[in-house]
């Protein structure tokens, strides 16, 4: 149930390793794209996998009301649906709940009665007591439905696992076949059980695929309770998110003492204990995750009267450093009215159309806000980014972008934009020509031999 970046990519993964699928959405739009084969967002390789599971017929789709006909069948049904930020930071669990009863109601309205539970699988992000709580409302849509006469043969029973999902937007089809670990959490071995089978061709690497010819190594199943399963989740992220907001701290005191971020995030990287991987200093994290889940633990922990202070700083480190973008470009522009601002890249990162909580969106309205003219491209998002912010102009073509810019900012660091000709670029802009680097992608040396003011996070 859902058929976004997580439920649509674990369904056709589930049906290419030889399961029968049905992926049910609420969105009707969503459904008849995907019954014509379009995509509803831009993901690598899911266009593929999802017209090979349609035409083997292991793989179609369903309205959230057509429900109650899959439940008779149906060994487990995944809970994929968003899980947003709430106003007080914690997250909004409306689409879980809506599900939960309509799961509940099914069962209630099942004609054939089945032999085994139904496993409900939670692997949408959600707080740790999600799981006692969809429970309770299945349970409660199960009351509700009896109330109206609902009048199946009763329902078997269902048994709720917490298996949250770890993929990344940008090469999620790849990250559900080789994941580093899959997590399931539950009190019942029964559950654990069905989960186990079903991801076996996963977990064993037993499945053909032209998609990594590596040698194949087991992945690790880890059992667990449901709390723990879903404190995992929260703390993978909040350890990511850590990470960066670290590197993020030390470029900047890397720029007040004079030292090179990159250089110093390169060589810590290189023991073992701390490892080399998001330790790129910019303008910091963003996304459809890291900003919702840190914000929703913040607030478990405000539940218990506990105060999270490495997680607030970590946020506050975060708030910051989009701060800095504007800064700097004040420091070199003064005033930014009037300003022409070229913003290369505006998806929240690469490979992806994703564009919840972009800093893209954030640093064009407050371009806006200062009376500079942002200029946007993005390879993707570029169409979205114009409908949800007006007051950004999306061209189709960087260098239209940089065209008669003041400054430019690289916020995602596609490889075209990574790439890109800074001759060009520098030909193409007006003075005072600043090359604001938010992801410290590019070579300072080259963008300055091409006559650009260049400015990085903490080098020096
Ligand atoms: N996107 C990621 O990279 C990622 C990674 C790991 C975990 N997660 C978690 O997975 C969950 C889903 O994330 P997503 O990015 O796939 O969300 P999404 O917004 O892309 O998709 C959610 C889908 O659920 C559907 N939906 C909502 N309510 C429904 C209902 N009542 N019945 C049927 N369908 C309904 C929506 O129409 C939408 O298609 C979230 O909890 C998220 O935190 C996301």
């Amino acid at each position: 149930m859902g058929t976004g970046y997580v439920g649509l990519v674990t369904g056709a993964c589930l049906a290419y390793l030889g399961h029968r699928v049905t992926c049910v959405d609420r969105d009707e739009e969503r459904l008849k794209g995907l019954r014509s084969g379009r995509m509803p967002f831009y993901e690598p390789g899911l266009e593929d996998l999802v017209a090979r599971g349609v035409g083997r017929g292991r793989l179609d789709f369903a309205r959230v009301e057509g429900v109650a006909g899959l439940v008779d069948e149906a060994d487990a049904i995944f809970v994929s649906v968003d899980t947003p930020q709430g106003e007080d930071g914690s997250a909004d669990l409306s689409s879980v709940a809506a599900v939960a009863r309509q799961i509940g109601r099914a069962l209630a309205e099942l004609r054939t009665g089945r032999g085994s539970p139904l496993v409900v699988v939670n692997k949408s992000t959600v707080p740790v007591g999600s799981g006692d709580y969809v429970s309770m409302l299945i349970r409660d849509g199960i009351e509700e439905a009896i109330g109206e006469g609902a009048g199946g043969e009763g329902a078997a029973g269902f048994l709720v696992v917490s298996n949250p999902e770890f993929l990344r937007e940008g090469s999620a089809v790849y990250d559900s076949f080789f994941p580093d670990r899959i997590v399931a959490g539950a009190d019942s071995r029964e559950a654990l059980d069905v989960l186990r089978t079903l991801y076996e061709p996963v977990i064993e690497q037993s499945f053909p695929t032209e998609l990594d010819p590596r040698p194949k190594v087991a992945v690790p199943f880890i059992t667990t309770d449901l709390a723990s399963a879903e404190m995992i989740k929260y703390a993978s992220n909040a350890f990511l998110a850590t990470k960066i907001s670290f590197i993020n701290e030390i470029a900047n005191i890397c720029e007040l003492v004079g030292a090179d971020v990159s250089e110093v995030a390169t060589a810590i990287g290189l023991d073992a204990r701390i490892g080399s991987r998001f330790l790129n200093a910019g303008i910091g994290w963003g996304g459809s995750c890291f900003p919702k889940d840190i914000a929703a633990l913040r607030a478990a922990a405000r539940e218990y009267d506990y105060e999270a202070i490495l997680l607030d700083a970590v946020a506050a480190v975060n708030v910051r450093q989009r701060k800095q973008v504007i800064a700097k470009l004040q420091r070199d522009l003064h005033t930014l009215k009037g300003k022409r601002i070229a913003l290369l890249g505006l998806s929240f990162k690469p490979n992806t159309d994703d564009l919840r909580d972009a800093p893209s969106l954030e640093i064009a309205s407050v371009l806006d806000s200062l009376g500079a003219r942002a200029v946007g491209y993005d390879p993707v998002a570029g169409k979205a980014a114009a409908q949800k912010l007006p007051s950004l102009k999306v061209v189709f073509d960087p260098y239209e972008a940089l065209g008669g810019a003041h400054a430019a900012v690289l916020i995602t660091e596609w490889e075209e934009i990574r790439t890109l000709d800074l001759n060009r670029a520098s030909a193409l802009m007006d003075e005072p020509k600043v090359l604001v680097d938010g992801r410290n992608a590019l070579d300072p040396e080259a963008a300055v031999e091409a006559g650009l003011s260049y400015r990085g996070f903490g080098r020096g």
